[in-house]
């Protein structure tokens, strides 16, 4: 079978194409033909080294994918030849808290990823795909989509009638968008692009800031909210977004601290959160517990998954790049058709 394999820190250029033997299903593993796999930020960062905890040599990358059951081993009882089925970003994070060693199972990084035509889970490393996602659709979900779940409705308890702000239009925060508006929150976004802020009105969004046009955006956040703040911030931006994150927050306020757009240093008053009393939440994508709890939302509201673009599995490296330049809005996709 054909897959790309991580083998150097060389970014995505040096990425190299292989031919592997086709894997095959032990007891309680399931064979999967995978359709398509989807891109994450943290891909980049794989492919450049230095990737926190998850920064094996050689690894096949990618942590998303969808496709179907082709083979299952021996006990084997949840999946049956056939079925449509997601993967999970961590392979043994099931519930509960996880341990190190756990953490160290996020596919595509620590283990093995999904850009390859076959690949072999654990069948708790897997879910059936939610309602009638395409397999594009569904390959978009185990990191962004649960890492916005796990923010706003597991550490951050999102009710109906909330306000939530989301940064940028990438994959985490447009997925934040759709989940918030369908749980019947007030979302208000910000982006680079004003046809990007547009995109994201037509998805519900209910308020919306230039962040380049407007650098004080988190003042024109709390205009918007007349002068209260959010109660919900999706921060992937890091150390340049902190603390604008922290003034535009209401008292009580919850942030999930997600990613590191603007870099990983930087100085951030942390006072805010002890006068606002706000909870600032570490957040790592998420367990298949609630992933499983996501899907039903996401096939309850009828959610469908926001593809900027797709790239054959032979362009994969086109797709690292397209992502790279970030004009993307929502998530980008490769498909794959197992010979
Ligand atoms: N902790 C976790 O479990 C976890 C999981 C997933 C992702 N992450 C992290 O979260 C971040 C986002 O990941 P992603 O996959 O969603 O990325 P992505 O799809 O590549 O999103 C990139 C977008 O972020 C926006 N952006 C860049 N700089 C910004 C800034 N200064 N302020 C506001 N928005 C900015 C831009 O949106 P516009 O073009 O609209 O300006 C850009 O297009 C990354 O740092 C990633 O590593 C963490």
């Amino acid at each position: 079978m054909r897959a790309y394999l991580v083998s150097s820190d060389g970014g995505p250029d040096a990425i190299q194409r292989v031919e592997r033997p086709d894997p095959m299903p032990g007891p309680g593993a399931v064979r999967v033909a995978m359709r398509a796999a989807s891109l994450n930020y943290r891909d980049k960062m794989v492919a450049l080294g230095g990737y926190p905890r998850n920064d094996s040599r050689p690894v096949v990358p990618l942590s998303d994918g969808a496709g179907v059951v082709e083979a299952v081993g021996e006990g084997v009882t949840e999946f049956a030849v056939g079925d449509r089925v997601v993967n999970c970003f961590f392979r043994d994070w099931v519930a509960g808290e996880p341990d190190d060693a756990i953490m160290r199972t996020a596919h595509g990084g620590g283990i093995d990823g999904v850009l390859a035509e076959r690949v072999v889970f654990p069948e708790r490393a897997l879910l059936p795909i939610p309602g009638d996602l395409s397999f594009e659709e569904a390959a978009c979900l185990p990191c962004a989509a649960v890492t916005a779940w796990q923010s706003l409705f597991v550490k951050g308890g999102l009710t109906a009638g909330q306000s939530v702000l989301c940064l940028g239009t990438g994959g985490v925060s447009v997925f934040a968008l759709q989940l918030a508006k369908a749980a019947g929150a007030t979302v208000f976004i910000t982006s680079s692009s004003d046809e990007k802020l547009e995109r994201a009105r037509e998805l519900g969004a209910d308020g919306t800031v230039n962040y380049k046009a407007t650098p004080d955006w988190h003042k024109e956040v709390r205009k918007l909210t007349d002068g209260r703040g959010v109660d919900h911030v999706v921060e992937v931006g890091g150390p340049g977004t902190l603390a604008k994150s922290m003034r535009a927050s209401a008292l009580n306020g919850r942030i999930g601290l997600i990613g590191v757009l603007t870099g990983a240093d930087g100085e951030v008053n942390p006072l805010p959160c002890v006068f606002e009393r706000l909870s600032i939440h570490g957040i790592y994508v998420g367990s298949r517990e609630m992933f499983a709890d996501m899907n039903r939302h996401i096939a309850a509201n009828g959610i469908r998954p926001v593809i900027d673009r797709t790239f054959p599995f032979d362009d994969a490296i086109a797709a690292y790049k397209h992502l790279q330049s970030g004009a993307h809005f929502g998530k980008v996709v490769v498909t794959i058709d197992a010979d």
